[in-house]
């Protein structure tokens, strides 16, 4: 496995194989687990080559502790992506990256930016957007892999390559559970025992949801999302969403002609986890 840090190795590496070989791309902030190794494992299948990077992206935090507390594991990352069959690891460092002024482009995502984490964090997407599209300029993918944990992300990259014409087809992978259900998810590994044991609640409550989506409507089914959480002293509730996918637009009612999730956001005392259901 490669492991190179300087843009110019792998923009040399991918020059010498975009001829003959297809590429996938995974992009990471490290801290892998299951989840991310499942991307790589549907990425080999699908390509001749196949790109992972780790850059921990400071633009897309809006909460300075939550970047200093990202958890860092590069040695076991390095070592799962190699038993994974990776074939090449981007680690560029922030100055690089950026070019020496590490600050977000703006983007205009119509209006799928300011819906759920738009709302909450402020600005995450336009570092996001802003990483990608970097990323994408280097490695030059054939195929880019996202987990739907981060949907709300997805269709953002989805919108970023349609508006930038970039031409990488994005592929949305199944969120990959913990056997008791829990979202995979790099934050898991900072929960105390009681919370990692409270934190399965966050997907049962979703499951009913997608329940009760049958015969509620979605605001009555926001109300007891809520009254559920007040149940719960280890998790405090900062949003439930029944949204369509394409706009990721809140509904009312549940309309047959569309697709809709439910989305939430639950704080294990600083620790933020999300996740989401196809309802
Ligand atoms: O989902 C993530 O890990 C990050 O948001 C991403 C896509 C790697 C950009 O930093």
């Amino acid at each position: 496995m490669l492991v190179y840090t300087k843009i110019k190795s792998v923009e040399q590496k991918i020059k010498s194989l975009k001829k003959e070989a297809s590429i996938g791309f995974v992009p990471t902030m490290g801290a892998l687990h299951q989840g991310h190794i499942s991307l790589i494992d549907i990425a080999k299948k699908e390509n001749d080559f196949v790109v992972a990077s780790i850059f921990v992206n400071p633009t897309q935090f809006d909460n300075l502790e939550d970047l200093t507390n990202y958890p860092k594991t590069i040695d076991k990352d390095l070592t799962l992506l190699k038993s994974s069959k990776c074939d090449l690891v981007f680690m560029p460092i922030a100055e690089g990256i950026y070019n020496n002024n590490v600050q977000s482009q703006h983007f205009d995502f119509d209006g799928l930016e300011f819906e759920m984490e738009g709302k909450f964090r402020k600005g995450h997407f336009n570092g996001v957007g802003t990483i990608v599209k970097r990323l994408f300029e280097i490695v030059k993918p054939n195929k880019a892999y996202f987990g739907e944990k981060d949907f709300q992300q997805l269709q953002i990259i989805r919108k970023l390559v349609d508006k930038y014409k970039i031409p990488i087809e994005i592929i949305g992978c199944e969120i990959f559970r913990e056997k008791d259900g829990l979202a995979m998810s790099s934050r898991n590994s900072r929960l105390t025992k009681e919370q990692r044991n409270a934190a399965p609640f966050i997907y049962n409550t979703l499951k009913q949801a997608k329940v009760k989506f049958g015969t509620k409507n979605a605001l009555e089914i926001k109300k007891w999302v809520e009254d559920e959480f007040k149940k719960q002293p280890l998790l405090t509730l900062e949003y439930f969403e029944i949204a369509e996918e394409e706009t990721l637009q809140s509904i009312k009612k549940h309309d047959l002609n569309k697709k809709h999730r439910a989305f939430i956001a639950v704080f294990a005392d600083k620790i933020r986890l999300i996740d989401n259901i196809s309802l």
